[in-house]
């Protein structure tokens, strides 16, 4: 019987015993070691939790008759102004957000989208003031969001984990995946970045397919937050193929440079930083280079921004995708 594989076994099994009983002693010892940080189930326990804890829920809304809140709707049923909680009011909200999208929201898509896109649907009486929770300083990790989607659906609404969790809609989905890049990219905070963009990049990207001075950007969260990072920090490193900058010196001696966005047999096109677009008769040319170390694209465009803008427009860029990736 005492073969010496039961012995082994047998010791085994003591050390994991003895291994897991030092882990629970030291974890005690250590203060209790409830650490807040650490991750909590994607459970509406786990979600209570954080709304009225990390995820600062509770210093706009409150529930029912809990917390003083009110920058916010009510997440409980309170009053005539909320007769449902809002798990039922979120079936009604869904309704509404079908209608104008044209996209079968469920109960589920709606209060993701209330987190992942705050200003897609803005509660009547309330201002589009709702702080984005992925964001710093609240940055809530995508487990936690759906923690915290459980907690809103108990709220008299139908508890579906698989909808929250294992298997989400597409539309669920596409905002877990903002939410998973806007974090990636730092915990940038994507709506804000969009502003940085219009007022930085715009005059010479598209992100709706267009080729413009610079290269269309509809698909550049594609190439990786690296890629952006330094495409925008220093763009003369690596130049994107067709859009080299070219210097035109023309016989009466004028210097044009920019991009070259047209050529035929008798002309030749060029567009420079402002965007316009200059003929230039080949018949006029006397020297037409490619200048390798530069780009049309300013290498200062970084400067005037703060560390938090540089962040939003990267968690913005990421975004910008072909393919809206699944959820997890
Ligand atoms: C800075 C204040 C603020 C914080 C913090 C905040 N919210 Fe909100 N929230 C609002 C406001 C204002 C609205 C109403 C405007 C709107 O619809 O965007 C709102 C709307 C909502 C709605 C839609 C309610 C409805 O009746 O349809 C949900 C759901 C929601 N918030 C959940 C949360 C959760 C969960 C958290 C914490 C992770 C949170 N909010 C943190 C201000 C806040
Ligand atoms: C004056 C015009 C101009 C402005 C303003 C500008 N860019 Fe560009 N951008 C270009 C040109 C031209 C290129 C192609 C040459 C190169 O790679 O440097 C380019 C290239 C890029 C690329 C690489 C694209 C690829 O597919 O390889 C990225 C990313 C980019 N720009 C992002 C931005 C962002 C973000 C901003 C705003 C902060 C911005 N650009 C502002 C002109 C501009």
């Amino acid at each position: 019987m005492k073969s010496p594989l039961v012995k082994v076994f047998c010791f085994l099994v003591l050390t994991v015993v003895l291994y897991n009983w030092i882990g629970y002693a030291i974890t005690d010892l250590s203060g209790g070691a409830k650490d807040t940080s650490a991750a909590v189930d994607i459970s509406p326990e786990g979600g209570e939790t954080l709304y009225w804890g990390k995820g600062r829920c509770y210093t706009c809304h409150s529930l029912g008759g809990q917390g003083s809140a009110v920058r916010g709707p009510n997440h409980g049923q309170f009053g005539e102004k909320f007769p449902l909680p809002m798990g039922s009011r979120a079936v009604e909200r869904a309704k509404e957000r079908s209608e104008k999208t044209g996209e079968e929201f469920t109960a589920v898509d709606y209060v993701v989208e209330s987190m992942a896109d705050p200003g897609a649907y803005v509660v009547s009486g309330y201002k589009n003031e709702m702080a984005v929770v992925y964001a710093p300083p609240i940055s809530l990790n995508l487990t936690e969001i759906k923690a915290i989607v459980a907690y809103m659906m108990v709220q008299g609404g139908d508890l579906d984990m698989e909808a929250i969790d294992s298997a989400p809609s597409e539309i669920s989905s596409k905002f877990y995946s903002k939410i998973q890049a806007a974090q990636a990219a730092g915990g940038g905070d994507p709506g804000a970045g969009a502003t940085v963009y219009e007022d930085n990049c715009e005059e010479c990207h598209s992100l709706e397919g267009e080729v413009m001075v610079g290269p269309d950007l509809s698909t550049i969260g594609d190439k990786g937050v690296k890629f952006i990072a330094e495409s925008i920090l220093n763009p003369a490193k690596s130049i994107t193929p067709g859009f080299e900058t070219y210097n035109v010196e023309t016989k009466d001696g004028t210097m044009i440079v920019g991009v070259k966005t047209a050529e035929d047999a008798n002309k030749v096109t060029i567009t420079n930083k402002s965007s316009e677009e200059i003929v230039i008769a080949k018949t006029d040319i006397k020297s037409m280079t490619i200048d390798e170390n530069a780009s049309v694209m300013p290498e200062d465009l970084s400067e005037a921004m703060t560390v938090k803008d540089f962040q939003d427009l990267q968690s913005f860029m990421i975004m910008q995708k072909a393919e809206k990736k699944e959820g997890e």
